[in-house]
């Protein structure tokens, strides 16, 4: 892996290893995509202060976060589909997590189950869950995730309907792929991913599969998650769903001061102020711009999480500086799994590592927990 120095190395590996199809899946946004670029783009108009002749021999990347000691500040989002990219992906961003000690959240649309993952690893991951209209299958993903001693519950609540992704639909994007033409040409172009999911049986969404009465292939798979998303969603789901699982609760998806004003007062432990990386409500602030509103504004037992556009060490440290306790990114671990697997997975860990430290140094600090507003203009 010689020459990879930043996080866009791997994703133009990526680009160049994976099928259309689910590159496009990845690096996409909804509609006209200006809410995913400006996610990235409005980490540029903050910026750190860069202070000198201070002892900066040693540095302190380690956090604590809902109680339990990481070795970094930062830690990896829910991504459907992570093991279309990479033979049983999920597993394997499991493992690189576990190995490093970071935050790992599993998505729902995972395509290995908590049960091959939980398997597979010993670190606690978390799980995340949709807000799905089929309460059987909630309530029993609730105790599966329990079972697989899930360490914490996020229930993104950004998704109560599907917004569309222009390219995906383009693109004829199913897990597994179906046969159209299109499809099939997209994937004889890369007949080394072909040759590489040949060695899994995992290619639908492990989650589901098996565990809604029904549900056993692909079309029937596609027919009930598209009629899950819950366009009734209201707080007193979250009510529920607190009543169901006993761990630290995080609600994902929040953006606006209103909606911190409710989260305040229920009994939950954190939240991620996400705006689903850009692939929901296009046209809305950038997660970064929402952090810097809201830091202020959430009760002190709440710890703030935040994602989106986070592409480097110093997309950290702004981050953290705005009030954010735990970083976590999507993409770039994605790019990184499509890349190499998990050792693409591992390299994003350590690319992010030396910015993150180095970002930290020059800022004149040694410790990620003393960030604060004081570090930035
Ligand atoms: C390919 C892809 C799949 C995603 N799937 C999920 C998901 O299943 N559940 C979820 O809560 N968020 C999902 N997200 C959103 C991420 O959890 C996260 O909010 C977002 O990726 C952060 O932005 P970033 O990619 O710029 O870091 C997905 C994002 C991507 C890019």
């Amino acid at each position: 892996m010689k020459k990879i120095l930043e996080i866009n190395d791997l994703k133009m590996i990526a680009k160049k290893n994976l099928p259309k199809m689910f590159y496009d899946y990845v690096d996409s946004g909804s509609y006209t995509e200006s809410t995913y670029r400006d996610n990235e783009n409005d980490f540029n108009k903050i910026k750190i202060r860069q202070r000198v002749g201070r002892d900066i021999s040693s540095s302190k990347l380690e956090k604590t976060i809902l109680g339990k000691k990481y070795k970094l500040p930062f830690g990896f989002s829910p991504c459907g589909m992570g093991g279309m990219l990479y033979p049983d992906g999920e597993i394997l961003v499991a493992k690189a997590c576990e190995e490093n000690n970071i935050p790992y959240i599993l998505s729902t649309m995972s395509i290995c189950s908590i049960e091959q993952v939980a398997k597979e690893t010993n670190n606690p991951f978390w799980f995340q869950l949709y807000v799905m209209k089929d309460k059987n299958f909630v309530e029993n993903i609730i105790i599966r995730a329990s079972d697989a001693k899930c360490y914490a519950l996020v229930l993104t609540l950004d998704l109560p309907i599907l917004a569309q992704r222009h390219k995906d639909i383009r693109n004829e994007l199913s897990a597994p792929p179906r046969l159209t033409l299109n499809n099939i040409l997209q994937i004889i172009q890369k007949p080394k991913w072909c040759f590489k999911m040949l060695s899994t049986s995992n290619r639908s969404f492990g989650n589901i599969l098996g565990h809604v009465k029904g549900v056993d292939d692909l079309s029937s798979i596609v027919k009930w998650t598209d009629g899950q998303f819950d366009a009734g969603l209201s707080w007193d789901y979250v009510k529920w769903i607190r009543r169901l699982w006993k761990g630290p609760l995080i609600l994902k998806g929040i953006l606006d001061e209103g909606d911190v004003k409710i989260a305040n007062n229920l009994d939950i432990q954190g939240i991620i102020i996400s705006n689903h990386g850009g692939r929901q409500l296009d046209g809305t602030l950038s997660s970064i711009m929402a952090l810097k509103n809201l830091k202020n504004k959430v009760n002190s037992n709440i710890e703030i999480f935040f994602d989106g556009g986070v592409r480097s060490g110093k997309d950290i440290v702004k981050a953290l500086s705005l009030g954010a306790k735990g970083i976590f990114m999507g993409r770039p671990y994605l790019y990184g799994l499509g890349a190499f697997g998990q050792k693409g997975v591992e390299k994003v860990i350590e690319i992010l590592i030396k910015e993150l430290n180095t970002t930290l140094l020059l800022a004149g600090e040694t410790d990620v927990n003393n960030l604060d507003q004081d570090n930035l203009y």
